[in-house]
């Protein structure tokens, strides 16, 4: 059963995962986890628990390991100049420190700035379905470009750059779904590839250093810690999970949105029925779709949780796909269901002092594409099978073929 958290192919079956980690959730909150190639780790897989975990940043912190990789990829990717030093990796003094630089542009009352971007970019993505006329793998036409070229804006950066920011994304911090690698990376060309970004960041510190905007790109190139200019690991994590902790985590949602309505067809005809319902919606496709499925905390003394002693220094895996799917919290877990009353208790984004930066810009986005396509799909199936990326940290469906028509505008 354990296999659910270490096996990436039991992420390649969703609606298999989920009735699975019903059955897990019926022998209580907390699992012992010993895998093959893995140091051993605790998986939290109730909403309440992985509530409390995350209230205690100081005992349960995200340092030195806050994702789970295979005991041999970590040692390769170490030996490879090792991590970046990005939000993730942080804990508090330290972490707050760092988040408050972007914290406030990211507040709902700044991010509105984005509103009009985002809708030009939802009336590009309807008039893409048009050209495509009827038929076309919904992930790949719209949702990964989408949340790309949103990020490419909040940077500042040309949207001639998109194809390296995809590179970056995807090629180094994506999926590791063999099918969604284009080209596997040698260390030598990933070597070239992070030397690219390195002075493709440098450059760009440079340039936001001497003509300020009102981008993100200028707030991290003009940050200072404790007085003093922010160091330069610290600025490249800074722009590195920008850009990669906005894409796949919006991309999956939508993809695995449309997939959910076209699965579910009743619920598509409820939200055209009922448009108030729409943020509600969204709120449902988060839960759904969690596109994060965990990340990892440390314990940092002899603790307890949910009656489970815990050792100094161990490790904590926190479910979020299956704490979304609670049975204690949301009634009949396995239902998508876009009236749900409680969708929005779902914790696809998280909690406490690490809880989703980029989560007012994600719903955002989501409303704005739903409010625009919903009401225009006269129809919609699914033309073929939409299997799930097989990955342990962010994912969603990979491909979504879909058949559609569209109503006249
Ligand atoms: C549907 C889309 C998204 C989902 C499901 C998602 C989910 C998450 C989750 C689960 C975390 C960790 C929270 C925790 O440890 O409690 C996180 C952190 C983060 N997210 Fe998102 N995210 C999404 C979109 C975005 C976007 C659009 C951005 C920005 C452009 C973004 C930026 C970040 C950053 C910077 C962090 C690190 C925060 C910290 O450690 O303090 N995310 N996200």
């Amino acid at each position: 059963m354990t296999d659910l958290f270490t096996d990436p192919h039991a992420f390649g079956d969703l609606d298999r995962w989920r009735r699975r980690a019903l059955e897990l959730h019926a022998k209580g909150p907390i699992h012992r986890v010993e895998a093959e190639g893995f140091h051993p780790f605790w998986a939290i897989t109730d909403l309440s628990t992985l509530r409390e975990v995350e209230g205690q940043p100081a005992l349960f912190t995200n340092r030195p390991e806050p994702v789970l990789a295979r005991i041999a990829d970590r040692e390769a990717q170490m030996a490879q100049g090792g991590n970046v030093k990005a939000l993730i990796h942080m804990d508090d003094p330290e972490h707050r420190k760092y988040r408050s630089l972007t914290s406030d542009w990211f507040k709902p009352a700044s991010i509105r700035r984005m509103a009009a971007d985002l809708d030009a970019l939802s009336v590009e993505a309807i008039a893409t379905l048009e050209g495509l006329g009827g038929s076309c793998d919904f992930a790949s036409e719209v949702a990964l470009p989408f949340p790309l070229r949103v990020i490419l804006r909040l940077l500042g950066l040309p949207e001639e750059d998109f194809p390296r920011m995809l590179m970056l994304t995807q090629q180094l911090f994506g999926a590791d779904d063999p099918d969604l690698q284009r080209e596997p990376l040698g260390p030598e060309k990933l070597a070239a590839v992070l030397a690219d970004f390195y002075s493709y960041f440098t450059e760009l510190t440079k340039s936001r250093r001497a003509h300020p905007t009102d981008d993100l790109a200028t707030l991290i190139a003009n940050g200072e810690i404790d007085d003093a200019p922010m160091p330069e690991l610290e600025q490249m994590g800074y722009y590195l999970i920008v850009a990669t902790a906005g894409h796949d985590t919006t991309s999956s949602a939508m993809a695995g949105g449309v997939q959910a309505f076209a699965e579910h067809p009743e619920q598509l005809a409820a939200l055209q029925e009922r448009p108030e319902l729409l943020d509600n919606a969204v709120e449902e496709i988060l839960r759904w779709t969690s596109p994060v499925r965990h990340f990892m905390r440390t314990a940092t003394a002899d603790t307890e949780i949910a009656g489970q002693p815990i050792r100094e220094g161990d490790w904590i895996y926190l479910s979020y796909l299956a704490a979304n799917h609670d049975p204690d919290v949301f009634d009949d877990p396995l239902r998508f269901d876009i009236a749900r009353p409680n969708a929005d208790q779902h914790i696809a984004f998280g909690y406490g002092v690490h809880f989703c930066l980029g989560s007012h810009l994600a719903r955002m986005e989501l409303r704005s594409l739903f409010r625009h396509l919903v009401p225009r799909l006269a129809s919609l199936e699914l033309a073929g099978p939409a299997p799930a990326a097989k990955t342990l940290f962010v994912g969603g469906p990979k491909r979504v073929p879909i058949r559609y028509a569209l109503r006249p505008h």
